[in-house]
C-alpha cells in the first residue's frame, strides 16, 4: 500500500492550490483526479481567460448559511497573495471591470503556473484516478483501480453539481456526509432564469438584446450590471448574481433605466416630442427592439401628445421596476456554480477541518460558500485550499 501524509480528492483550484500550500510545509502530497486532465473548470472560466480573482473580495460577497464563516480564510490568503503568484510566473493580467482580474493570453496560463507549484513543492498529481471507496480504520485508506492509498489527511475538493457533462460529481458530498458531516440543501447559482406563458412571449423575440439594468431578488442586494434577454428568459451579468438570492415561487424586478428618473423623462418627452411615436422616444433611453416591445405592451398607438400622463406614469412605474416572475433556472446544465454544500458548522473556519473527523478537510465548491460573480469563486477556492494546505 502507497502511503502519503495528504491525499486530495480533485485536481481543480482548490484541490491544486491546496496541494502547493501543504508541498511547500515539506508534506507528502497525492492529488487524484478522475479527469484525464486538471483543473477543466479554470480552462473554460471567464470565456477562457480565467477572472481569476476579484480586488474587492469581502465576506458580503459570498452567499452561505453562515456569513461569517469565509470570513477567516479569505483573510489569512487574499487577492494580493494570488496576484502575487501570477506575477512571479510572469503571466499578463487586466482588470475588467468591478474589481475582475483576467488572464490576457489565456485560462491555460493559471493550470500551467498551478502544476509547476506543485511540481516544485513535489507533489503528485494523478488524472484518470477513480477513487472507488474510503474509510478510515485508523488513518484513511483511498481505494482507487490502481490500488489503495493510505493517508494522515483526506482533503475533498471535488468541487460541486455545476456541468455535469463536464464530470462535475457530488463525490465530496456524498463521502462528506458518509463522515457524519451535514450538508445544506444544493441548487444551482449563478444561472440564467427561465420564463413561461406571456413573459416569455415577450422575451424571445428579444433574445440577443442586452443593457443595462439593476436587477434585484426578493432577497440580496441589488446588482447594477448588464441584463441579456435569451430565448429562455433572461441572462447577462446582473441575472447570473440574483439567481443566488432567488428562490422558487418569488419574483424579481428590473430597473431598465437606472440612474433616471422615467416619469420625469416620459413627460418632458411628450411635450417636447408631441408629434413622436412612443416607441421612437423610448428608442432614444432602450434598445430599439425592447423599446418598440414596450411600447406595444403597455401604450396605445397614438402619438406622444395624446398618451395620457396617466399611461405614461404607469409605463414609467415598470421602467423603474419591472416585475417579473421566473418559472425556473437553466439548472446545472448552465449554471457557474453550485450554491449550499457541506455545512459551515462541521468545519473549522480557520482550516477547514471536520470538528468531529480530525484529518478530513472540505474545501472549495464543495463547502457552502459561494461567491458572486466576478472572481470570487475563485478567490474562495485559492483562499479554502491554501488555509486547508497549512494544517493538512
Ligand atoms: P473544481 O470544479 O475546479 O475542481 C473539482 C475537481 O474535482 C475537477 O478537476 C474534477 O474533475 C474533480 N472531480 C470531480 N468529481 C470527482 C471524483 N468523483 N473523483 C475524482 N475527482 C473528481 N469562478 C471565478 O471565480 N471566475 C470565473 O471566471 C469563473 N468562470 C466559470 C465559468 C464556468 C463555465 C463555470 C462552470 C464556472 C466558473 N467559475 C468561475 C466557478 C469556478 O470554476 C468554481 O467555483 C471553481 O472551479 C471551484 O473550484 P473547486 O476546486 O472547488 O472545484
Amino acid at each position: 500500500m502507497e502511503t502519503f501524509d495528504a491525499v486530495i480528492l480533485g485536481a481543480g483550484a482548490a484541490g491544486l492550490m491546496c496541494a502547493i500550500s501543504a508541498g511547500r510545509r515539506g508534506r507528502r502530497v497525492l492529488v487524484l483526479d478522475h479527469a484525464p486532465q486538471v483543473g477543466s473548470k479554470i480552462l473554460i472560466s471567464g470565456g477562457g481567460r480565467c477572472n481569476f480573482t476579484n480586488t474587492g473580495t469581502a465576506p458580503d460577497r459570498f452567499v452561505s448559511a453562515n456569513p461569517r464563516f469565509a470570513r477567516s480564510a479569505l483573510s489569512r490568503y487574499r487577492p494580493k497573495d494570488f496576484l502575487e503568484l501570477v506575477e512571479k510566473h510572469r503571466i499578463p493580467w487586466h482588470e475588467k471591470t468591478l474589481g475582475q482580474l483576467f488572464c490576457d493570453r489565456s485560462a491555460r496560463d493559471i493550470v500551467a503556473m498551478l502544476l509547476a507549484e506543485c511540481a516544485a513543492a513535489g507533489v503528485v498529481v494523478r488524472t484518470g484516478a477513480r477513487v472507488t471507496e474510503v474509510t478510515k480504520p485508523g488513518r484513511f485508506q483511498t481505494v482507487t483501480e490502481r490500488g489503495t492509498i493510505e493517508s494522515e489527511s483526506l482533503v475533498l475538493a471535488t468541487g460541486g453539481l455545476s456541468i455535469p457533462k463536464m464530470g462535475a460529481t457530488g463525490f465530496s458530498l456524498d463521502l462528506a456526509r458518509r463522515f457524519g458531516l451535514k450538508l445544506v440543501e444544493t441548487r444551482p447559482g449563478l444561472v440564467p432564469m427561465t420564463f413561461e406563458g406571456e413573459a416569455l412571449e415577450m422575451m424571445r423575440p428579444l433574445s440577443g438584446v442586452a443593457l443595462p439594468a439593476i436587477a434585484r431578488a426578493a432577497e440580496g442586494p441589488r446588482f447594477p450590471e448588464a441584463v441579456l434577454f435569451t430565448h429562455r428568459g433572461l441572462s447577462g451579468p446582473a441575472i447570473l448574481q440574483i439567481s443566488s438570492y432567488w428562490r422558487p415561487g418569488q419574483p424579481i424586478s428590473l430597473n431598465l433605466l437606472p440612474g433616471q428618473d422615467p416619469t420625469a423623462l416620459l413627460l418632458a418627452r411628450k411635450q417636447a416630442r408631441p408629434k413622436a411615436e412612443a416607441r421612437t422616444v423610448l428608442g432614444e433611453f432602450l434598445p430599439q427592439r425592447l423599446a418598440q416591445a414596450l411600447a406595444e405592451a403597455y401604450l396605445p398607438p397614438m402619438e406622444m401628445a395624446n398618451q395620457p400622463d396617466k399611461g405614461l406614469r404607469a409605463l414609467a412605474d415598470r421602467l423603474r421596476a419591472m416585475p417579473l416572475s421566473p418559472a425556473g433556472t437553466e439548472g446545472y446544465a448552465k449554471a457557474e456554480v453550485m450554491l449550499g454544500g457541506v455545512d459551515t458548522a462541521a468545519l473549522s473556519s480557520r482550516d477547514m477541518q471536520a470538528n468531529d473527523v480530525p484529518g478530513l478537510f472540505v474545501i472549495g465548491e464543495a463547502v457552502d460558500v459561494t461567491g458572486w460573480l466576478g472572481g470570487y469563486n475563485f478567490q474562495w477556492a485559492w483562499a479554502s485550499g491554501w488555509c486547508a494546505g497549512e494544517a493538512a
